[in-house]
Formats: C-alpha cells, sequence, structure tokens
C-alpha cells in the first residue's frame, strides 16, 4: 500500500502498488483523478515504488503485558504482592520485569539485592538501562526504586 495526496485538496488516497504494478505497463508515468475533488493530476511511479521500498514492514511484538500493584493506603501487601507474583511468573517461564517506584526500595531487599542504581538513574538518564537493571538470570530482572544502601 501507499498513499498519493491530491495536490489541489489535499486528499490523501491508499492505493494498492501491486494493482499499480499490474496495470501501469512500463510507464513511468501515470494519471490519477482525485475521488474527493476530481482534479487530474500525473503520479511518478518510480517515486511511488522507490518510497515503498524505503518503508520497511514493521516487525511483529512479543505481547507485553503490565501488572501494576498499587494503592494510596501504607501497608498492605502491596511489596510482597508484586515481588511473589513477579517470582511465580519468572518460574512459571515468562520474561518479567520489576519495576518498584517506590522510594523505599522494599523489593531489592525482599530479593536479597543490594542494588547501586535504580530508577532514578534510569529516568534521569545518568545511566543506561543495563546499569540500572539487576536480575538473577536472562529472563528476568528488577529495576529497583531508591533504596537505603545507595551512596
Ligand atoms: N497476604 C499477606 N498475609 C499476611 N501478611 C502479609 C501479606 N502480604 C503482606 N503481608 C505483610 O504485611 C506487611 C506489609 O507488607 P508490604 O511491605 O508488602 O506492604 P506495602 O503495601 O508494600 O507497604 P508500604 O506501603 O510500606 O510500601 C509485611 O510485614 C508483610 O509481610
Ligand atoms: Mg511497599
Amino acid at each position: 500500500m501507499a498513499i498519493i495526496v491530491c495536490p489541489k485538496c489535499e486528499k490523501k488516497h491508499n492505493v494498492n502498488l501491486d494493482t499499480i504494478r499490474e496495470n501501469a505497463g512500463s510507464g513511468k508515468n501515470i494519471a490519477a483523478r482525485c475521488k474527493s475533488c476530481g482534479h487530474k493530476f500525473p503520479v511518478a511511479l518510480d517515486a511511488l515504488f522507490a518510497r515503498d521500498k524505503e518503508v520497511p514492514a514493521p516487525e511483529p511484538r512479543p505481547a507485553i503485558r503490565r501488572i501494576c500493584v498499587t494503592l494510596s493506603k501504607g501497608g498492605v501487601g502491596k511489596t510482597t504482592t508484586s515481588v511473589n507474583l513477579s517470582a511465580g511468573l519468572a518460574l512459571a517461564g515468562y520474561k518479567v520485569l520489576l519495576v518498584d517506584t517506590d522510594t523505599q526500595g522494599q523489593s531489592s531487599y525482599i530479593l536479597g539485592t543490594k542494588p547501586r542504581a535504580g530508577l532514578t538513574e534510569l529516568l534521569t538518564k545518568e545511566l543506561s538501562p543495563e546499569e540500572c537493571i539487576i536480575g538473577p538470570g536472562k529472563t528476568s530482572g528488577s529495576c529497583p526504586g531508591e533504596n537505603p544502601w545507595q551512596a
């Protein structure tokens, strides 16, 4: 598919390049008529096909599910739930990234880690994602919030 814009009314038209290729023969230009305003104008086929080659088809992305554990009340089990849910999903074979937005960074404590960087450094772009994400393996990791051990 490609888009041809009418030079008069600027209406955008979706056109099927395969159909044009089949019907245009060896000519370098075709005449198009705008379905909206009726204006007839030339379309350079070379430019149209070249534009088609420039845009690669987007690669299919794996499905990502975001689960948010949040409640304004304190001490109700948010951290416990998110850490155990993450661990359970990782054990079930899912790729998991646990992002702790709490400045206490308690998920790191529960997971038994003392990260030197976390969400702050990631958001301020002080460090790269690779430096902020810690994890036990290739399939899962966590990005801690601020934590008490941080210098
Ligand atoms: N399902 C549960 N049953 C019993 N106790 C629990 C349960 N979930 C969490 N707790 C306990 O409740 C306390 C608070 O849990 P947690 O730290 O996960 O809450 P939180 O909502 O993250 O707290 P905060 O608002 O301070 O971040 C902890 O002592 C934890 O062990
Ligand atoms: Mg908590």
